[in-house]
């Protein structure tokens, strides 16, 4: 029996997140939403087709008129308007109106990128979430933030809009390889850093299990973790202020993804830029010593890296600044006040940046 957190919007139930393990429940789930003179259009990529893309069109087709499914090569190199502009042309062809829906069956970028065509084809259209990385199962998927990449800045163009469901199958977490699987990890980590120490300790507790993609451990912190991305969003769906600290650890990290042109996965760049900040904030006494080690070390049984190399640290602090994470010219930098509490912070200065980058960027031939 599938589990579900409800997450409102202004005080009214907006969509469900359902915890599965198999399709079986998704055909349940269509067939309570009133689509069957709907059209459906299942976006993916060609990562994610060859495992899922024909099991997801059966398990919808009986709950639609017509089921189509559009695939677009995988990879944050496409994750733009020109790909979007192709997922326009195919809707068009496939004669889509304002009343069908797009399905995005994937990653972060496929989940992004459909729900971005959902909010402007037509003025925006409904759609739904399938998401297949425990990346996009723990955040990209919750909290109807789309988008796409525009010349070299990550989700420069986007809007917010909110799925109509939300569907996780925990089976598809076995098929991915280790370090797409410990590179979700980062984000479920943070979600304990900025708001649930409890969970933070949970976490360590059952290392191993998660380790071992038990899927009951793994899907109690599923729900853990979607819980504490639900209360945020639904107090701040469109990041007026206290959604902002969501983005622990993705100023430094999103430089750091540049500047290795997108070769690191996003969480392990979230990782480093985590630690980057917990750096900053054990700088600024908010952290102990022994905090600032024990939250950089965690990631280590995770696979999650803690430095870098290749990289000039005054190079990633220039990408850093001409991120779009800044307030009037101040960069809104997410710290840690204590392990389970963060706070936006807009007096860091370069000089304390650019030290955290240090810290992180492992220099060949550096002596310790
Ligand atoms: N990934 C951060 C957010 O959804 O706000």
């Amino acid at each position: 029996m599938a589990q579900r957190l409800n997450v409102m919007m202004n005080k009214k139930p907006c969509y469900d997140i359902i915890f599965s393990k198999g399709w079986q429940e998704l055909t349940e789930e269509l067939q309570e939403m009133d689509i069957q003179n709907r059209k459906i259009c299942i976006v993916t990529d060609s990562n994610v087709d060859p495992l899922y893309g024909e099991q997801v069109l059966e398990a919808v087709s009986g709950c639609c008129r017509k089921a189509v499914k559009y695939v677009f090569p995988a990879g944050e190199e496409n994750k733009n308007l020109d790909t979007v502009k192709k997922v326009y042309n195919f809707l068009i062809q496939e004669k889509f109106d304002r009343k069908d829906l797009l399905l995005a069956l994937g990653g972060g970028v496929v989940g992004d990128l459909t729900g971005f065509a959902a909010a402007t084809y037509l003025r925006g259209v409904d759609f739904l979430q399938i998401p297949t990385t425990l990346l996009a199962q723990a955040d990209s998927s919750i909290g109807g933030k789309t988008g796409v990449d525009f010349d070299g800045y990550k989700n420069m163009v986007g809007a917010f809009k909110m799925p109509r469901l939300v569907y996780m199958n925990f089976e598809v977490l076995k098929t991915l390889e280790d370090r797409q699987y410990f590179s979700g990890f980062a984000e479920i980590m943070k979600n304990g850093l900025i708001k649930d120490s409890e969970f933070y300790e949970w976490l360590i507790s059952n290392m191993y299990e998660i380790c071992e993609r038990d899927l009951d451990v793994v899907s109690e912190m599923l729900m853990k973790s979607c819980t504490v991305k639900k209360l945020v969003v639904e107090k701040d769906p469109t990041e007026q202020g206290e959604r902002a600290l969501l983005n622990l650890g993705h100023t430094v990290g999103h430089a750091i993804e540049k500047a290795k042109n997108f070769e690191l996965y996003h969480g392990e760049c979230v990782a480093l830029g985590t630690v980057a900040a917990a750096y900053i904030s054990w700088k600024k006494s908010f952290l102990s010593m022994e905090e600032y080690y024990e939250i950089r070390d965690m990631f280590v049984p995770f696979y999650l890296p803690i430095t870098v190399d290749g990289i000039e640290p005054e190079a990633v602090l220039g990408l850093t600044k001409s991120d779009k994470k800044a307030d009037g010219g101040n960069i809104r930098f997410v710290l840690l006040k204590k392990i389970g509490k963060a706070v936006i912070d807009t007096t860091v200065t370069d000089e304390e940046i650019l030290a955290a980058i240090r810290e992180i960027c492992y220099e060949e031939g550096a002596v310790d």
